[in-house]
């Protein structure tokens, strides 16, 4: 049996109350310990993207800021790599970066969870108390949402929680008609003027995604509201909803009860059916409590999503020490489940994201939280120089399997760009026909990552411009895993997306990329279109890995800048 020395480490924090000590314990971590036979080589573990040491992880849990502690909890199966007896594994960090294991916070205990602990949120109350709201199985297999609060308020680390007595809070009943196998994932609640709570609760009634609307006005005693804050037909049941504001001009965030004229409201549902997150940008009515999407914007799948790839079941959180709005999305497995059930885990979180809205007001932009740069390490970087049609440049210097890497490209000569057919309107089958190989006028241009000695191996990310109708120009941002692993038991579906750039002003694209073992997460146009890509080379493993920039298109680009950095290990216990 192997002990990690990992866990008898003791941790000295700076809190507000002075030096707060962490004791050692070997039962804190009796559910995280590690298998008595794990695989040898872990090729395809993260090195700063968050996992646990091994088992089966989903959706990020009811993330928060409490006493300057950063707290990610998530579903989490407490003895394997396929999902299962999922409880609410927790950790703690200063940085969000390096992460520091606790017991499980919620685990079934109570009637109203005996069969499950699913997924939630946690509300800051005003007087700074955080409560957690989950959906819990109970003996009939309904899903209800039960609450929990912290044990002791001093402790920082919020290692226990209590349930409430009064559990559920919220039930489906006969008179409400919810659907009992339809019924989860609350949301932060906000408090409105009239000094009442909501939230959301994600549902359906038969195919209509519904996002159902509760009130309290002492958080206990919760009313379902006559009509949802938003449903449409046809998208399926709505997971994880989120509802928050948005500041209009602004990079920072605000607390989810701030309301206004400075504010849009941003829906995001997670689609059971099409396993998207998408979301839409809108208004909020807080006299009606409803919601309306802007105009032009999508309800469904065809709408905007924050993740273009792999990922799910994201929720956000204020973070009230640094005016920021973060975003947690899991990364699921594109690997079958006996390769999962092999390597002894699966899944692993996205890097959290700030995100904010667009200038255009009519989208999103997200970027990787700045703390993540801590781990920037020996640096590359490229002057500027002519990339030729044809050509891909070895970016060298840098560990390529373990990479942060910012490139921008300068286009001239747009008016030598393809024509757009107007019949190629879905991004990710554009993408599809046309992947990296497939030459362009202008593009595809872009990175290489992961990529073998040979190039039997590499993942594509890159962009291709097209001439659109009335001489617009149509930028397609594409991630093309088709080449990412000679093991053909992986998923290795191509994504994309359209970015809205109008190239012909902004002159140059940006693309960031991520890079971490087995993960390519990608931020095209500076965090308009975000891409991220589950891989599993064979060849382009370790020191094995290269990294490429490429120019297929018969146009030459030029890169008017490329920084590449070795990242460091992220102390993740
Ligand atoms: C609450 O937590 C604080 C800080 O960790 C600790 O000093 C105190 O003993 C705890 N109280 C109880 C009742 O456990
Ligand atoms: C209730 O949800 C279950 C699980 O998705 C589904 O099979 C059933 O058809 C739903 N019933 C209605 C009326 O939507
Ligand atoms: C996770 O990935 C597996 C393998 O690609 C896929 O079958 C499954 O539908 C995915 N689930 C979600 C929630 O993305």
């Amino acid at each position: 049996m192997a002990i990690s020395p990992a866990w008898l480490v003791f941790c000295f924090l700076f809190l507000n109350h002075g030096v707060v000590e962490l004791e050692a314990s070997h039962q804190v971590y009796r559910d995280l310990k590690l298998s008595s036979s794990p695989p040898e080589h872990q090729p395809y573990r993260t090195s700063f993207h968050f996992q646990p040491p091994k088992n089966w992880i989903n959706d990020p849990n009811g993330p928060m800021i409490y006493r300057g502690l950063y707290h990610l909890l998530y579903q989490y199966n407490t003895k394997g790599a396929i999902w299962g007896n999922i409880v609410w594994a927790h950790s703690t960090s200063t940085d969000l970066v390096n992460w520091t294991p606790h017991e499980p916070a919620i685990y079934p205990s109570q009637t109203s969870d005996i069969n499950g602990c699913w997924s939630g949120s946690t509300t800051i109350l005003p007087w700074g108390t955080p409560v957690i709201l989950y959906t819990g199985i109970d003996p009939q297999n309904r899903q209800v949402q039960n609450m929990a609060v912290p044990k002791n308020l001093s402790d920082p680390y919020l290692r226990e929680w209590v349930k409430s007595p009064k559990n559920p809070l919220m039930a489906p009943t006969a008179a409400n008609q919810i659907n009992a196998s339809s019924f989860r994932d609350p949301t932060t609640a906000w408090l409105g003027p009239d000094g009442s709570w909501r939230l959301l609760v994600g549902s359906k009634r038969y195919s209509r995604g519904v996002a159902i609307l509760y009130r309290s006005k002492d958080f206990f005693h919760w009313v379902k509201s006559q009509h949802p804050l938003h449903s449409a037909k046809g998208t399926g049941m709505w997971e994880c909803p989120d509802f928050f504001p948005v500041l209009i001009n602004s990079k920072l965030g605000v607390d989810t009860s701030t309301m206004g004229t400075d504010v849009k409201y941003v829906l995001k549902l997670s689609l059971d059916d099409t396993k998207h997150d998408y979301y839409t940008v809108g208004t909020y009515n807080i006299n009606k409590d409803i919601y309306i999407p802007d105009k032009g914007q999508v309800d469904g799948d065809s709408g905007l999503r924050y993740d273009y790839g792999k990922f799910y079941a994201s929720k956000t959180f204020f973070d009230s020490a640094k005016n920021r709005r973060i975003l947690w999305g899991w990364i699921n497995e594109s690997s079958s489940v006996n390769d999962d059930i092999k390597k002894g885990w699966a899944g692993v979180q996205a890097i959290p994201r700030a995100l904010w809205l667009d200038v255009s007001q009519k989208q999103l932009v997200q970027w990787p939280i700045r703390e993540i740069e801590k781990l920037r390490g020996n640096e590359v970087h490229l002057p500027k120089q002519v990339l030729k049609g044809g050509l891909a440049l070895e970016v060298s210097g840098v560990t390529a399997s373990q990479a942060d890497v910012e490139v921008s490209f300068g286009i001239s000569e747009l008016e030598k760009a393809e024509v757009l057919d107007p019949s190629w309107k879905n991004p990710q089958v554009l993408c599809s026909k046309k992947g990296a190989l497939v030459d362009g006028s202008l593009g595809p241009f872009g990175v290489l990552a992961l990529a073998s000695k040979g190039m039997q191996e590499y993942t594509a990310v890159f962009f291709r411009i097209f001439k659109g109708h009335a001489d617009k120009y149509v930028v397609l941002m594409c991630s093309d895993q088709s080449r990412s692993s000679l093991n053909n038991n992986n998923d290795k579906t191509t994504y994309g997306a359209f970015l809205n750039v109008d190239p012909v002003r902004k002159k140059v694209l940006s693309l960031r990329s991520l890079i971490d073992h087995s993960i390519v997460e990608s931020f095209g146009g500076e965090g308009k279109v975000c891409i991220t890509a589950r891989v599993y080379p064979t060849l382009a493993i370790d020191d094995k890995a290269h990294l490429h920039v490429f120019n297929y298109g018969t146009q030459n680009v030029q890169i008017t800048g490329l920084s590449a950095w070795s990242m460091k290990k992220a102390r993740i216990y």
